[in-house]
């Protein structure tokens, strides 16, 4: 979910549904804003979009302070009542909050047994229980550090107080939260990209304080009391690369980027002398762990995918990749010297973060990879690596992927090179021939669009087959597809498909099959002959050098290790067609949220 508040002198209502667009990446299922007037709080919810809202929503009413959200839901549907913001029985307090209360059901039961619930929310709970506490304290501060105290789980929360026109009550544990500091003006915002353009001036908040903003003001205390002082950092972003200018759809714009982006990490991570460079304190973190666990999630899990081939190839390092959800609860027995590497887009996933709160714990050292620096993961790890993609918008992470492939060579080389071992390569110019031959394909989108025609026009189902290298791949390409079309998509191993999942090939199931690797070109097409005999519509993507007649689409050829970095752009532009040829929504695909914020 995505939380924004405003306070000072500019138009509230525009300062929240600009923020709300700009944070619908975090949940788009529902949506809503308080803004406090002269006359009262005004309160506007829909479920849907922020464009409803816009809609919805009043735009002369005139406030100087406000707060906004918009949702993913847990607990409730997606609807009216459960759009946030939530208020408490009386009407005096409205909050809005962002993570999952764990206790919810036992506060309700403890406190709250004779109130009337308007919604199904956790949420409701926290607003409630303030007003409760507040009849026993008669004080807000006092009554929302108490709740605070009270609360299990994770939250982000931004509260009103209808007789208190000059404060925001802010918190969190877990869920990110950003105060932006204006001239005269405020701002709260899950996230920087909300308030840009008004300032690019943040303080961070840490899990567990309390923070009261009016529009001169910010003071952050601990939750027994005791006021912090905290500077300010620079949002580095620069707010036009959060528009998508001409382009139809974010997702579109992002897979055009990669090129660039692979460009400017080549610069980003060579010193002068046009040499690898990477923190003193990286290499030594990497020469010294004997083991590498990636914990990371969806797409960025199929990048750690990727990257073990690498550090195990080139760095000599064994490597194990695990799902940030499963690892919390079933550690595996951990190596002597084991060293995390977080892989995560956002920073912020909720299921890694959790990981890395465990891992600290145990006292391991941690990296984390990630297109945000200044994110939770990226403060919590002992060191960061940059992903440098820019803003990745589109819900469909493209550009960060690509990224997060290219960094993890870029760190598997530069270990290698720190442990003497033998490269018969040099990296930087293979990562400009990447570049290169993702200009060539991004050029190609009419060949691939016809292809989508041809193949997954009017399937329910469709698979992706790879060996080695290719199966990695093949992973993210099914992601991909069904994230954004609704298509049935399963990537599997070339040689596993016949112990069970080809009972699934019907007369013209579409089978995507990728053959970039020398070592499994025979044995992949012979996978492709199995699907062909029992009726598949087979297309096989190949690279220069290892094409047949046969193939429907040609990579150009880049280093043999670096290939799912441009075997994938195909498959990312196959189901950006699949998904515009069925109307679906490109860039917010429907229940999904780019950030997930919750385990
Ligand atoms: C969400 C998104 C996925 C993304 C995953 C991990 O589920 O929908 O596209 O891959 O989170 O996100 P992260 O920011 O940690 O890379």
């Amino acid at each position: 979910c995505g939380i924004v508040g405003y306070i000072g002198q500019n138009d509230t209502t525009d300062v929240l549904l600009n923020g709300l667009e700009k944070l619908e990446y975090r949940g788009y299922d529902s949506a809503g804003i308080a803004l406090l007037t002269d006359k009262g709080l005004e309160l506007t919810k829909v479920k849907g979009r922020i464009a409803a809202l816009r809609e919805s929503v009043d735009t002369s009413i005139r406030a100087n302070m406000g707060i906004g959200h918009t949702r993913w839901a847990t607990h409730g549907v997606p609807s009216e009542e459960n759009a946030h913001p939530h208020q408490s029985a009386s009407g005096r307090f409205t909050l809005v909050h962002n993570g999952v209360i764990e206790n919810y059901l036992d506060l309700k039961k403890e406190f709250l047994a004779d109130v009337d619930f308007v919604s199904e929310t956790d949420t409701e709970i926290i607003v409630q229980l303030i007003e409760r506490l507040h009849g026993k304290y008669e004080d807000t501060v006092e009554a929302f550090r108490q709740t605070m105290k009270l609360l299990k789980g994770s939250y982000a929360i931004a509260m009103i107080d209808a007789e208190d026109p000059e404060t925001f009550y802010v918190s969190k544990n877990k869920s990110p939260l950003l105060v932006g500091l204006g001239d005269k003006f405020n701002v709260v915002a899950s996230d920087s990209m909300a308030t840009l353009k008004l300032t690019d001036q943040y303080l961070e908040i840490e899990d567990k304080e309390i923070v009261l903003v009016n529009h001169k003001e910010v003071e952050i205390q601990k939750l027994d009391g005791q006021v912090v002082e905290r500077t300010p950092f620079t949002a580095e972003i620069d707010a036009s690369d959060t528009e998508k200018g001409t382009y139809p759809h974010f997702m579109l714009k992002e897979i055009d980027e990669q090129p660039i982006v692979m460009r400017k990490i080549i610069n980003e991570y060579q010193d002068a002398d046009n040499a690898l460079k990477l923190d003193e304190d990286i290499r030594k973190a990497m020469q010294e762990t004997d083991r590498v666990y990636i914990i990371a999630a969806g797409t960025s899990y199929h990048a750690g995918l990727v990257g073990k081939e690498f550090l195990e190839k080139l760095a000599n390092i064994p490597v194990e990749v695990h799902v940030a959800s499963e690892f919390s609860y079933n550690m595996p027995l951990l190596s002597e010297k084991p060293l995390f590497v977080f892989i995560s887009q956002s920073g912020e996933t909720a299921d890694s973060r959790s990981v890395l709160v465990k891992i600290k714990e145990l006292g391991h050292p941690a990296l984390t990879i990630t297109n945000v620096p200044g994110s939770t993961l990226s403060r919590e790890a002992d060191y960061t690596l940059h992903l440098h993609a820019g803003p990745e918008i589109a819900v469909a992470s493209t550009k960060a992927y690509t990224a997060q492939i290219a960094v993890l060579a870029i760190l598997a080389v530069d270990t290698a090179q720190a442990k003497n071992l033998n490269l018969d390569f040099d990296p930087l110019q293979e990562l400009a021939l990447v570049a290169n031959a993702m200009e060539v394909l991004t050029d190609q989108k009419e060949e691939v669009e016809q292809l989508t025609r041809n193949y997954l026009a009017t399937t329910r189902n469709a698979f992706f087959i790879g060996r080695s290298a290719d199966y990695n791949v093949s992973l993210e390409g099914a992601l991909k597809l069904k994230e954004i079309s609704y298509i049935q998509a399963e990537g599997f191993a070339g040689g596993e498909l016949k112990h069970g999942t080809i009972a699934l090939i019907e007369e013209g199931t579409p089978v995507i099959a990728l053959a970039t690797q020398e070592n499994v070109n025979y044995s992949i097409r012979g996978n492709v002959q199995e699907v062909v005999a029992r009726g598949a519509n087979a297309l096989v993507i190949s690279m220069k050098g290892l094409e047949q007649d046969e193939d429907a689409f040609v990579l150009p050829k880049v280093h043999e290790l670096l290939t799912p970095l441009i075997s994938v752009v195909p498959l990312q532009l196959l189901a950006y067609y699949a998904a515009l040829h069925r109307d679906c929504d490109v860039d917010k695909p429907r229940n999904l949220a780019k950030s997930v914020t919750v385990e």
